[in-house]
């Protein structure tokens, strides 16, 4: 007699057709995206004066500056599209297509970035290593999650695009974790800090830096694994 019995689906499909407001991450996802992009890129289209900027040593460091804030723009932007259900399972294409603008624009962004947290002006040496390694960090996540997509292997091709989106995204998170601990730390202004704002606020963004891409690459491993959980289905044995 045929036995019902209880087999693993490892191919089940990652994006079964789910409304959006089932998931709800994706809307502070885009507007927490939007309202950074609108908030801080504008500033860096173009020369302006210097004093509304991140502080530059010439003209040739501002270029650098503005052209990983560009490219980051982009890329964030294909970030959040990419980590979208609906667009993933119902504009396949368009899924593609942003993949691939995504791989080329965080090439060269992770190289500026990279650069970038060399050259600050105001970052400390601390803080700069911090972003150093989140920029070798994306771009290596990044060719390897492409790497993977080129020889087939889907299921690794996605654990690594989602490691990648984790440190692209953790820059927003940066600008969110700076005035907590900003707020955090204010306590001990005169304890600590010896009444100087400058110096709490340079700890505040070193902190900021370390945790927030460290938060963001561990909240993507537990959403990972926490989506592991195999799907069951019955199937009948022969
Ligand atoms: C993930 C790797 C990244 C690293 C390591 C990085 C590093 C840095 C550093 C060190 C600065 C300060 C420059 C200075 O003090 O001279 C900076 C500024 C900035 N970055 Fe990035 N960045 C990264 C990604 C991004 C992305 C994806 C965006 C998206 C648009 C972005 C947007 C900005 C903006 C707007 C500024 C100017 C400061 C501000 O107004 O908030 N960055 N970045």
């Amino acid at each position: 007699m045929d036995q019902p019995t209880v087999t693993e689906t490892p191919t089940a499909p990652a994006t079964a057709k789910v409304p959006w407001w089932r998931r709800p991450w994706i809307v502070p996802l885009w507007a927490i995206s939007a309202l950074f992009l609108v908030w801080r890129v504008p500033d860096y289209v173009g020369y302006k004066d210097p004093g509304a900027l991140v502080e530059m040593s010439d003209y040739q460091h501002f270029l650098i500056v503005s052209g990983h804030i560009m490219l980051g723009g982009v890329s964030l932007i294909c970030c959040c599209m990419q980590l979208w259900p609906w667009l993933r399972t119902n504009h396949p294409k368009v899924h593609r297509v942003t993949g691939r603008v995504y791989v080329l624009v965080v090439l060269p962004a992770s190289v500026l970035a990279f650069f970038t947290s060399f050259m600050s002006i105001t970052t400390p040496p601390s803080g700069q290593v911090g972003n150093g390694i989140l920029a070798t960090l994306w771009l290596l996540t990044t060719l390897i999650g492409f790497r993977h997509v080129r020889n087939g292997r889907y299921a690794d091709h996605r654990r690594w695009m989602i490691r990648s989106f984790a440190l692209c995204f953790s820059i927003v998170v940066n600008r969110l974790f700076i005035g907590v601990y900003a707020v955090g730390f204010s306590p001990l202004l005169d304890s600590f800090y010896g009444g100087s704002v400058d110096r709490l606020a340079t700890d505040a963004a070193v902190a900021s830096i370390w945790s927030s891409w460290v938060a963001t690459l561990v909240f993507a491993e537990w959403w990972m694994t926490r989506r592991r959980k195999p799907r069951k289905r019955v199937a009948t044995a022969a």
